[in-house]
């Protein structure tokens, strides 16, 4: 019988960050995994080689750029030559630019939705068909705390992830009754480099030492002033595709240090 855990998983932006700790969680059940994300074909061979000795699972590899339709079909391709087609689905890949909205450039507008958002639905639309004539899927889209509240300066960012979270429920209720469940996760401020050039701002503006600038930036949102690690990340994704969460579905779960309590 085919379990779960010998199901090939697809995480977008999977060479750093959430995406890498998402990945590593699940090889380490037993997924064969395509790691994915805008790095070197050496790069990209070395973590190839790497999860195949730590984790002893089958893995691929592709550079392809999300930001286009195209992009996205290209990894899928890659994706079905490597691995078979992919029954989980993880949508991470995410970039960030803050600039108040009557400043916010045109290029940076349709940077983050397109790869933010489009790329979640090009790459659901491609791969939702087999799951559904295999009767089991999962598709889990890395939205934000930026997807239930805004904060200033991030108009691009909060249209996404709010619009990503509209997708989760939509695919949700169309696919309810093929086994597949869609949700999605909600962080608040997670340990990578996409928060450094953040962190970084506060401390020149305010003319103080990294660590400072971290707590500021962290305790002017969350309740609990910590960051969250990128492998809690990846448990939660691991707890999502298990049997026991098969009825999970159309949610967006806030891992937020009480962020969108208040
Ligand atoms: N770090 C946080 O505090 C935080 C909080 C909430 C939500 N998120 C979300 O989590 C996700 C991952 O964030 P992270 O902090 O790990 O970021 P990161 O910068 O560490 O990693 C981003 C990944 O996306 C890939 N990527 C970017 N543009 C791409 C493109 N055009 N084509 C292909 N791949 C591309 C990168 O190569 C990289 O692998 C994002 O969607 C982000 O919005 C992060």
């Amino acid at each position: 019988m085919q379990r779960n855990s010998d199901q090939p998983i697809l995480v977008t932006g999977s060479t750093s960050g959430i995406g890498l700790a998402i990945a590593r969680r699940m090889a380490e059940a037993g997924h064969p995994v395509m790691l994915h994300g805008l790095a070197t074909a050496s790069e990209g061979a070395a973590l190839v080689e790497e999860f195949q000795q730590r984790y002893q699972v089958s893995c691929g590899f592709s550079s392809a750029d999300i930001s286009t339709d195209e992009g996205c079909s290209q990894l899928v391709a890659d994706s079905r030559e490597a691995l078979g087609h992919p029954a989980v689905l993880v949508n991470n890949a995410g970039v960030q630019f803050t600039a108040p909205a009557h400043e916010f450039p045109s290029d940076q507008w349709q940077r983050i939705l397109s790869i933010n958002l489009s790329s979640a639905f090009f790459l659901s639309r491609e791969l939702l068909p087999n799951m559904r004539e295999s009767g089991w899927g999962r598709i889990i889209n890395i939205s934000s705390v930026h997807g239930l509240v805004a904060s200033e300066n991030k108009a691009a960012y909060c249209a996404a992830k709010h619009g990503l979270i509209g997708l989760t429920k939509v695919m949700a209720l169309e696919n309810a009754d093929c086994g597949i469940t869609v949700n999605a996760i909600c962080p608040g401020w997670v340990e990578t480099p996409l928060i450094q050039p953040q962190i970084e701002r506060i401390a020149q503006e305010e003319s103080i030492d990294m660590e400072q600038a971290r707590k500021r930036l962290v305790g002017a949102k969350q309740p609990l002033a910590q960051t969250t690690k990128p492998d809690a990340i990846g448990s939660l994704v691991h707890y999502l595709c298990a049997e026991h969460a098969a009825t999970i579905t159309g949610a967006s779960l806030p891992v937020d240090g009480g962020w969108t309590a208040q």
